[in-house]
């Protein structure tokens, strides 16, 4: 008989047997499979071996008995102590809601990396040549005495590495090793590459790119910022049946040769001459006399550390909708969704050194031609000089563009519609999180947020993936990461650019606008500026909005000291605790007077000062959390010292507060520091602040993540649902009229009546403004997390239907198994549908009833909605406002 409840879906350190971690005490989950209502986890106990066999019989790991605890998610290792290349197979077992035993999970494994320098017998070789300039292929044969049982290759490189067996790509996986803040770290990547490997003669081949190590980095045209040489570090290890192992590891018995990548470059694009291709260069028996030994290269100052977490990867593929030829041999091709990533181009009917030229572009001019003006000084060009063989397939390998039409000229042959394949690239971040309702420009809304993260999520949170930008802004991070981690599981994502935020931090605790910073000093240490309220706040909103959002504790302790020393540099460099330093003010709002990006009139040191107060806050708490009750105490103080200045610089007893703008009120009501009747005046002063915009918004950066959540907790939803809505200029759904397929930087990026925006900040893949997405699924559909109790073990669920929509519905896979809270309105009556996951509870709210605590299971509310006369006549339509519970059902 099939066991009612079973742990399932193990996980260690976020992921399914991962291989090559570096953690030394990674984190072990699970969920329960329990469909039974109010399934909980009563114990568990973790069996971990060195084999399967012993797992069964003798776990000689770890071995954690009977635990009585509910807690299935991040149990650390406490087995063993684990070192480089250990393998660990795993398995669990629960007692369940009645205290029975459940069956053993089935076997989980992880494997640990090469954890310290002396792990690696590997060598770093270079082909010696600065940067810029062709790309080196680095060769290895080597013989194996039979196939082997186990392979595993590490390996990693500075600039971008593709690396091929036996001439096959053996994963998925795009621009590693990646991007971290490469003086302090490297991450390296362990692949199992067992199959791939045949008795007898083998090869390596490894082919190098600039990226983000070597190229173009910033606007300010900087590039080598990280060194000026490519190089590569790469380790083979085999095991064969008998036991033996043998490693084939880099060194100067490698040997290298340029070939068809002559030229490679994330803003600029790359130059592929089919004609310099080297035929089999990556097979065992290729002919390699002509080809160099590689160089011995020097250590690198950062440490090796395996990849946290998953890659870009190639997450799937875009057909063209449409082809156009604007002009005579300009062919246009339409992907029909602003995407990220790369393509896949076939060229037929070219000769011997034809030049085919492939340009991206976000939007179209009227005439059909491409709009590229916004791309700044990023060509953003890819260039395949013909061969004389047959067709060509192109795909670059060190660029990736952020686009929607792809142009191609210099053909002899007119294109097929099927010529252009768009490969949509990004950091695996898992979807989790879905959101529908009933007015379908909401819908898209929602799916242009979504793919305004799946662009930008890509190695680091990036505000932009097309322009000389594409850079890891702190600001845009923290403002858009409830959304982001709705829609996706961005745990691993986070905690990997949270250590580069620390990895980046001045000595003086502050944080620099991006992360990593490829911004240099004149004398080469890190600059371009930092501690920019809204912007380095960062460093303490992420770490604490991944702990609320996925309960994940060890980021808050692994990244306090970096979140306390840029509080404590704001402290110290406070005036009575204001604060004057958010240099880019509401960035980009809409009450900007001379057009300037930066010049809202929202006062910069009110923002700083609301700023200050808020991650001080969240430190404090962020100590109580991990028992480090002093600064618990000096950081609440501190807040208090914070708010009342706040309070005695900018606010009027009144509720008049400093600027009088949107951004103003929310930013003190969304900070909450505001005494109880400050909060009333000041709520009413937000209302007025909207309506002198008649009723539009007026928001940048800083303001607008707060609008909606801001008007709900004033209870003013009605006037948020107004907002999201409305559809003339400035709205979000303004810009989906307007023909967007993601999220753009600013609210008029293009209008159909003006045109295009000034190009010189004209993003049209920027996810900033997407952090409405949050509210959408807290508040619209209901389903939203418990600050008290974080990562979904304890949910709420406040569905608060308004005017305009008559359904929704948002799903989150939490990692304790999908919850879910629906609703619509038919006949005068709500209909709520819940879903709490096993192991989880939730209190359920619903229009003019008392509060319903529930644990695990599928429930439905009904509520008849009657309108208060009152209630009626202030308005009209509101009917849901002030709801009377008529009958309650509860399913099972
Ligand atoms: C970026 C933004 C960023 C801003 C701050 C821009 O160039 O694209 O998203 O936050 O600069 O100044």
């Amino acid at each position: 008989m099939v066991h009612p409840c079973v742990p399932a879906d193990l996980v260690c350190e976020f992921l399914t047997n991962p291989i090559g971690l570096h953690e030394t005490k990674p984190r072990l989950s699970w969920k329960i499979s329990d469909s039974r209502p109010g399934a909980v986890q009563k114990a568990y106990q973790i069996q971990a071996a060195s084999s399967i066999e012993l797992l069964e019989s003798k776990p000689d790991l770890w071995k954690t008995g009977w635990v009585k605890e509910d807690n299935s998610l991040d149990i650390e290792w406490n087995g063993k102590t684990l070192k480089s290349k250990m393998k660990v197979y795993w398995r669990v077992q629960v007692k369940d809601l009645k205290g029975k035993e459940s069956p053993w999970s089935d076997v989980a494994t992880f494997e640990i990396g090469l954890l310290k320098k002396s792990d690696w017998s590997a060598k770093w070789i270079t082909d010696g040549k600065e940067r810029p300039g062709p790309s080196p292929y680095f060769r290895k044969s080597f013989e194996l005495k039979e196939k082997p049982v186990k392979a595993r290759l590490y390996i990693t490189a500075r600039g971008l590495f593709e690396a091929t067996i036996n001439g096959q790509r053996f994963c998925n996986d795009y621009f590693t090793p990646g991007w971290t803040e490469f003086s302090k770290r490297i991450h390296s990547l362990t692949y199992d590459v067992t199959t791939q490997l045949n008795q007898g003669r083998n090869a390596i081949g490894v082919v190098l790119g600039d990226g983000w190590f070597a190229g173009n980095m910033g606007w300010e045209k900087n590039r080598n910022i990280w060194g000026k040489t490519l190089s590569l570090l790469s380790e083979l290890e085999v095991e064969y049946a008998d036991g033996s192992t043998e490693k084939i590891v880099s060194g100067d018995d490698w040997r290298f040769q340029y070939g068809a990548v002559r030229e490679s470059d994330i803003y600029n694009g790359e130059t592929v001459d089919m004609r310099q291709t080297q035929f089999g260069w990556d097979t065992p028996n290729f002919d390699e006399s002509s080809w160099s030994n590689a160089i011995l290269a020097e250590d690198p100052k950062g440490a090796v550390i395996s990849k946290p977490g998953y890659p870009v990867r190639k997450q799937e593929e875009l057909s063209a909708i449409n082809l156009t030829e604007p002009r005579f041999g300009v062919h246009v091709f339409d992907l029909g969704q602003n995407m990220v990533g790369l393509v896949r181009v076939k060229i037929h009917g070219h000769q011997w050194g034809d030049e085919v030229v492939v340009r991206y572009a976000e939007m179209l001019q009227d005439n059909g031609m491409i709009y590229t003006e916004n791309l700044r000084s990023a060509k953003c060009t890819d260039r395949v000089i013909c061969n004389e063989w047959g067709e060509i397939e192109f795909i670059p390998k060190f660029t990736f563009h952020g686009f929607r039409y792809v142009e191609l000229t210099g053909l002899r042959r007119k294109p097929d519609l099927t010529d252009v394949v768009g490969l949509v690239l990004h950091t695996e971040i898992p979807s989790t999180g879905s959101f529908e309702c009933s007015d379908p420009l909401v819908n898209r809304l929602q799916q242009n947020i979504v793919w305004g993260q799946k662009g930008n999520f890509f190695e680091a949170p990036t505000d932009c993936p097309q322009r000389d930008e594409r850079l890891g802004w702190t600001g845009d991070a923290q403002i858009f990461i409830g959304t982001a981690a709705f829609n996706r599981d961005v745990t691993s994502f986070f905690e990997k650019w949270c250590e580069d935020m620390e990895d980046a931090q001045f000595d003086d605790g502050r944080i620099p606008h991006v992360a990593p910073n490829p911004f240099r000093d004149e004398k080469g240490n890190s600059g371009g500026g930092g501690g920019q309220a809204a912007w380095a706040d960062a460093v303490v909103i992420c770490p604490w909005m991944i702990y609320q959002c996925y309960g994940d504790k060890r980021i808050l302790e692994k990244r306090y000291e970096s979140m306390k020393k840029f509080v404590d540099w704001r402290a110290d460099t406070a005036k009575n605790y204001i604060h004057s330093q958010a240099v880019f003010g509401d960035w980009l709002a809409i009450d900007i007077p001379d057009g300037k990006c930066d010049k809202s009139p929202t006062p910069k040191d009110l923002i700083a000062t609301a700023y200050m107060a808020k991650t001080t806050e969240i430190l404090s708490k962020v100590a109580t959390i991990l028992g480090k009750s002093a600064d618990a105490k000096k950081y609440a103080t501190l807040f208090k010292n914070i708010k009342k200045a706040f309070n005695d610089e900018f606010v009027t007893p009144a509720g008049r507060i400093a600027g009088d703008t949107q951004a103003s009120y929310l930013l003190a009501l969304g900070f909450d520091l505001l005494s109880p009747s400050q909060r009333e005046a000041a709520g009413k002063n937000l209302i007025k602040a909207i309506d002198n915009w008649k009723g539009h918004l007026a928001t940048g950066f800083v303001g607008t993540p707060l609008l909606a959540p801001v008007l709900t907790s004033i209870g003013r939803t009605d006037i948020a649902y107004k907002l999201l809505l409305k559809q003339t200029y400035p709205s979000w759904l303004y810009t989906v009229l307007q023909g967007a397929t993601t999220m753009w930087e600013r609210w008029n990026s293009y209008t159909k009546e003006k045109g295009f925006g000034s190009a010189s900040m004209n993003s049209f893949n920027h996810y900033a403004y997407g952090a409405i997405g949050e509210w959408m699924v807290s508040t619209v559909a209901g389903l939203g997390v418990d600050p008290e109790v974080p990562g979904y073990k304890h949910i709420i669920i406040k569905p608060q239907p308004g005017e305009g929509i008559t359904w929704a519905k948002a799903d989150l896979v939490t990692r304790y198994g999908l919850a879910s809270s629906a609703w619509k309105i038919e006949d005068g009556v709500l209909t709520v549908n819940v879903v709490v996951p096993p192991n989880t509870s939730a209190t359920v709210y619903l229009p003019g009833k008392d509060p319903i605590e529930v644990s695990a299971g599928q429930f439905e509310y009904k509520v008849e909605i009657v309108a208060p006369k009152s209630e009626a006549k202030e308005s009209k339509k509101a009917k849901v406002k002030k709801a009377k519970t008529k009958q309650l059902t509860k399913v099972n």
